[in-house]
């Protein structure tokens, strides 16, 4: 990285509105992403000029440039108030990715406001972290009993052996409980909420209506949880920061949702996939019982944010073949740097492996996942992961793995489905109707128990339905 502490970039230096720009999301984009990166990284070098929707955009392509917007927080703002483009009107007033980049929470905070929004995630998610505290022994247990559950329920639906989809069946409405749990949620959030988080990050025409009713349900929980706390995750942030408003902790919670069912979903998902494709190193991981290595090398060969949020200029600097002027909006991409540190590993120049912890699935920098989030996360992922391969004897992917539909939106690459032929090991669980009534779904005591069967087959076929 070319330091120029305060310069101006040159006069006649293009600039990104006066470059034509190829627009990002196109049917090979979706087919191949890999190969639009590489085309993107001959004709610009690590740096490129794209549409991202019909906006300019400069996209962040080698790992070393990554790494320096992600870390660099005096040159490589948050707070969407440093996008000119926005400022100055230049933004078309339906863009659909704007919705959620109008959502103020602390991902889009910069310095001490930041700061202390951290200090309150990690004071409100620690009780989950210690699993020697109630809080987290018990979230612990119920992460591993509800992916039980849902094998077994699989199993009462489809047989000890037939097939199922590892993402409707079993991934997204395992994340929907945990949420549930976690968040102290009433069961009706449902899958419509599911559905809500993709609209809102795939930026289709429906994002807007999307965020605003997402937001508005966790507005209504914040609300619900102040009436009545208890020992979860939202009661928790407004004892952390009791000056949390009920739409400041709506919009803490939406956020968190994104990544504890989207995002987490991902790297269940494409965890899975890598194992069940052959990824070589990765079923040798798997097979010496390193289930958080095998997240690791799923990570690298697919990270679950492909794109990150959005950076912003705080002054003129150089970064890869262009001068990148004050204001403008750069997006890192963790798949792009992750193609370039395996080739950079494979080249005879390095000659040596890529440590698979240089990943940037949790991120890099200041606004990288919190710590406690992070091991919450892993817990989850290991955990959904791990169930599967002790109760499944065997599972084979029902397609070939380069024709398996995949959501490829600006945000996120993860899996529509993950169709499986599967047989159940002789010991996996099963449920009987009587049990299947007591199944802990919700709080106790708040007579949410009722249902859940319907719910959770509900939820399956709303997720397949809109897929
Ligand atoms: C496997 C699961 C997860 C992955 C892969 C993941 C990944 C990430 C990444 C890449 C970022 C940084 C994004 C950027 O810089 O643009 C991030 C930030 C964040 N994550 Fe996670 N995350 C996961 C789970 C969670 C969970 C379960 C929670 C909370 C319940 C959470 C809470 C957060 C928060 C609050 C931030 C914002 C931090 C900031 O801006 O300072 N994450 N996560």
């Amino acid at each position: 990285m070319e330091a120029h502490p305060h310069a101006l970039a040159p006069a006649g230096s293009p600039t990104l509105g006066s470059l034509p720009v190829q627009p990002l999301l196109t049917a090979e984009f979706d087919a191949d992403p890999g190969s639009v990166y590489r085309r993107l990284r001959s004709s610009y070098g690590p740096v490129a000029p794209v549409g991202l929707l019909g906006v300019p955009v400069w996209l962040v392509l080698d790992y070393r440039e990554v790494l320096e917007v992600l870390r660099n927080e005096s040159r490589w703002r948050r707070d969407v108030r440093h996008w000119r483009a926005r400022t100055q009107g230049e933004l078309p007033p339906d863009w659909p990715l704007l919705a959620g980049y109008e959502v103020r929470q602390t991902m889009f905070m910069d310095d001490e406001e930041h700061r202390a929004a951290r200090r309150t995630h990690h004071a409100s998610l620690r009780p989950f972290q210690d699993a020697r505290s109630p809080e987290g022994w018990e979230l612990r247990a119920a992460v591993a009993r509800y992916a039980d559950e849902l094998i077994a329920l699989l199993a009462a639906d489809s047989g000890r052996s037939g097939f199922a989809d590892l993402g409707a069946q079993y991934t997204r409405p395992l994340l929907l409980m945990v949420t549930t749990k976690l968040f102290g949620c009433p069961v009706d959030l449902g899958d419509e909420l599911v559905m809500d988080l993709w609209r809102m990050l795939d930026g289709g025409p429906e994002s807007g209506p999307a965020t605003g009713r997402a937001l508005a349900a966790f507005t209504r929980l914040a609300a619900h949880r102040r009436a009545r706390p208890g020992d979860d995750l939202t009661s928790y942030l407004m004892l952390a920061d009791p000056d949390l408003s009920d739409e400041q902790l709506g919009r803490e919670l939406f956020m968190n949702a994104v990544y504890l069912n989207d995002i987490t979903g991902n790297m269940v998902l494409n965890t899975l996939l890598e194992v069940l494709r052959g990824n070589a190193t990765v079923r040798r991981s798997l097979s010496a019982g390193q289930l958080g290595e095998t997240v690791n090398r799923a990570a690298l060969a697919n990270p679950p944010i492909a794109n990150m949020c959005f950076r912003f200029a705080a002054r003129d600097v150089r970064l890869g073949g262009f001068w990148i002027r004050a204001g403008d909006v750069v997006c890192p991409s963790s798949a792009a740097a992750h193609q370039d540190l395996l080739a950079i590993g494979a080249s005879h120049l390095v000659g040596s492996t890529v440590s698979t912890r240089a990943h940037l699935g949790w991120g890099a920098g200041p606004h990288q996942c919190p710590s406690a989030a992070r091991e919450l996360g892993q817990l989850i992922v290991t955990t959904a992961v791990g169930r599967v391969f002790d109760h499944f004897a065997q599972a084979e992917l029902t397609l070939p793995a380069d024709q398996l539909p995949w959501r490829s939106g600006p945000v996120v690459r993860g899996l529509r489905l993950l169709p499986v032929r599967y047989e159940l090991a002789d010991d996996a669980p099963v449920l009987r109707p009587a049990e299947l009534s007591r199944t802990p779904f919700a709080h106790p005591g708040e007579g949410q128990t009722r249902g859940l069967l319907a719910a959770l087959r509900r939820l399956m076929s709303g997720a397949r339905r809109n897929i």
